[in-house]
């Protein structure tokens, strides 16, 4: 497709059409970083509360700096996948503290920094500073593999390369940000993943997969690994009004975020109804439903057990005691929330 012909289609599609966001209205990097990272998670409809709560808690790279990590996760909450948070923190700290405060707007000074990649160095650079990069995230490859009917897998790194070679020959030279903000709405709003509106597009012209018949092959794919089944009950122990919480340890998910005392069996929930460590101090009252709840490479099947304490009783030096009002001042996870809104705890 000849370059200033889809430049000329996109950019008035996009004026026409585009939403009006409140981090397209500025050219703040530290602005635009904290959209990008929180969009990372979520849909704009759901990202724009929390994009409006970073901004108003810390309105300035010092302020998320000298945030606690607490602050920073409590913030955070129910987005989900909590290392981009601390990475977020982090990256903070080390701006105020190693670039005295200045955020960068170079492509190359951005990829430097903890939690910024390839998309989000891009994104970042292109909307603060005019850098001409492309952007290259879910929408964008969409909208580009079917375009031009690309087959390599986008789940793979050849494919990185082979989209920007494309990419780099139509961008904007002179409105790089105009344009990367119009291939990620065009991706968002038009050439959606289900039932895109083909038949009006204004590309369907030259658009491989519509011209072939083939929109649902395209964007190209590898299915991924299998992901595991985990089974883990919560303990909701409630003591005289108050409740225990833990923090979780490890490396793995969910680390230092408050939970409830917990118990992973192998396979079901069946034979472990209460771990040894709760077996004589404790009795169950109710159990909540069963939940599902997925994460990138597990399946997590979870039961809430509401406990009171029986005599001889004792607190594990692990746990903390609260208020049963208390909880939300505690960083918590997406799980922990579905499972204490159903159920009443109180
Ligand atoms: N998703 C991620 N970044 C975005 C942006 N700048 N505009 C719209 N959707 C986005």
């Amino acid at each position: 497709m000849i370059k200033e012909n889809f430049l000329n289609k996109l950019h008035s599609w996009y004026s026409l059409n585009k939403r009006q966001l409140p981090f397209r209205e500025t050219n703040d990097p530290y602005f635009i970083w904290l959209s990008e990272i929180i969009l990372q998670q979520t849909r704009v409809n759901q990202g724009l509360p929390y994009y409006y709560k970073f901004t108003q808690f810390f309105p300035t790279v010092f302020d998320l700096a000298k945030a606690t990590e607490e602050d920073v996760l409590n913030a955070w909450q129910g987005l989900g996948y909590y290392s981009r948070a601390r990475n977020l923190h982090f990256t903070a700290k080390y701006v105020v503290n190693e670039l005295n405060g200045k955020f960068p707007v170079s492509y190359s000074e951005l990829i430097k920094l903890k939690g910024i990649g390839d998309y989000t160095a891009s994104a970042i650079s292109s909307f603060s500073s005019k850098e001409v990069v492309p952007v290259l995230d879910g929408n964008v490859y969409r909208f580009i593999g079917r375009l031009y009917g690309i087959a390599t897998p986008i789940n793979t790194p050849k494919a990185i390369k082979e989209f920007k070679l494309i990419l780099n020959k139509l961008i904007d030279v002179d409105n790089p940000d105009i344009f990367n903000q119009a291939i990620i709405e065009f991706g968002a709003l038009y050439c959606k993943p289900i039932s895109p509106d083909c038949d009006n597009c204004i590309f369907a012209d030259n658009c491989f997969a519509f011209q072939s018949k083939k929109v649902t092959e395209f964007p190209v794919k590898i299915k991924k690994k299998k992901s595991i089944d985990r089974f883990l009950s919560f303990y909701a122990i409630i003591d005289n009004g108050s409740i225990y919480l833990e923090k979780r340890t490890g490396n793995a998910i969910w680390k230092n975020l408050y939970e409830f005392p917990n118990h992973e069996s192998k396979d079901d929930f069946e034979n472990e109804i209460l771990p040894e460590n709760l077996i004589s101090s404790v009795e169950i009252d109710s159990v909540s439903k069963g939940y599902k709840h997925l994460l990138s490479h597990q399946n997590i099947y979870a039961k809430l057990f509401v406990c009171s304490t029986k005599n001889g009783f004792e607190e594990e030096k692990k746990w903390i005691k609260i208020r049963t009002s208390e909880i939300e001042n505690y960083p918590i996870h997406r799980l922990m929330e579905k499972m204490i809104e159903g159920f009443d705890i109180s």
